[in-house]
């Protein structure tokens, strides 16, 4: 199967398990179930999954068992996504192609839908796999820390904390940031959960502790290049495409990669951060797994 074929193969399954993992009606309100799943089922590359995934079968796991933890790293995602377009935040009026659910649904009902995906997250993450095997409860107890800690004030939540303060107006048009705060910024906001749906496959996967640390070494490698992309597109990309509106970073003055170093620059660094982690997954004895396909799906991206 070539890296496309799998992404399609590794997409559809995580479609169907993202759609019956959340409650519906009558559990919940019609209007919150609507709303999440108009962001949730608007059409992102599920790259965290698809990692998640990838990485439980690179350690010779059973990527079934890695499954609810894919699902529950989208939902955390998606709503990260949802609240970071939020007229408080970047104010962002379309996301994955679509306007963004503040825009159709109200700010309330964003707020609201993406702090029930983040809830919804920890539901799935402590209900499945169902098993009263000890050795995988022990495992899924570890993953719901790792996630917690990556979604959380030293993770997800910290890094866009640390990029609404770069954010205001008082810094616009001046580098906020020196290189080693946007590092750190960038490795928050983003790499975070990127490292966590790395770390939680290799767990669930059973990989042993050294493992599971070069796995997350790498991923942090990954999640550093998905970020300086992702600036670069911003500036690089169109809507179309993007499924986002380009060139809001630079009106808002946010402190990017592309303009701390400029775009070729940018992209030099970002292809090295792959070239790392795939040192760091050759140490592990599993150089030759979807994961170094993954580092190069990340940089040759369009969107
Ligand atoms: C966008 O993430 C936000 C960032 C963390 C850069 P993605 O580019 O993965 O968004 P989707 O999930 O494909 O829509
Ligand atoms: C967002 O970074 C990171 C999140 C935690 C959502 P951006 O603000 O650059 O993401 P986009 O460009 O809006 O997708
Ligand atoms: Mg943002
Ligand atoms: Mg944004
Ligand atoms: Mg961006």
């Amino acid at each position: 199967m070539d890296f496309h074929q799998y992404l399609e193969a590794r997409r559809a399954e995580i479609e169907a398990a993202l759609a019956a993992a959340l409650p519906s009606p009558p559990a919940c309100p019609a209007s919150v179930a609507r709303a999440m799943l108009y962001s949730l089922t608007a059409g992102g590359k599920r790259l965290r999954p698809v990692l998640c995934l990838a990485s439980a079968e690179a350690v010779g796991g059973d990527p079934a068992q890695a499954m609810p933890a894919a699902c529950a790293l989208e939902f955390i995602h998606t709503y990260s996504l949802i609240h970071d377009d939020l007229p408080a935040m970047d104010n962002d009026t379309m996301r994955r192609g679509r306007p963004t659910l503040h825009v159709v649904a109200g700010e309330g009902m964003a707020i609201l839908a993406g702090d029930a995906l983040l809830t919804e997250a920890f539901a799935l993450l402590a209900r499945e796999p169902v098993t009263t095997d000890p050795a995988i409860v022990a495992r899924k107890v570890r993953v719901i820390g790792v996630v917690a800690g990556a979604a959380g004030a030293a993770g997800m939540v910290g890094g866009q904390a640390l990029d609404l303060a770069a954010s205001e107006p008082e810094h616009a048009g001046t580098p906020a940031f020196e290189a080693d705060a946007l590092r750190a910024m960038h490795a928050k906001k983003t790499g975070a959960l990127i490292r966590a749906a790395a770390s939680a496959g290799a767990i669930m996967g059973g990989a042993d502790d050294t493992v599971i640390a070069r796995v997350d070494a790498a991923a942090a490698e990954l999640g550093l290049a998905f970020q300086i992309v992702d600036d670069v597109l911003d500036v690089e990309g169109a809507a179309a495409t993007l499924g986002k509106t380009p060139g809001k970073d630079a009106t808002a003055g946010k402190p990017t990669y592309a303009a701390l170093y400029g775009i070729d620059e940018a992209r030099r660094m970002a292809a090295a951060c792959i070239d790392r982690a795939d040192a760091l997954l050759a140490e592990a004895g599993i150089g030759h797994s979807r994961l170094s396909e993954i580092g190069r799906w990340i940089v040759n991206r369009s969107h």
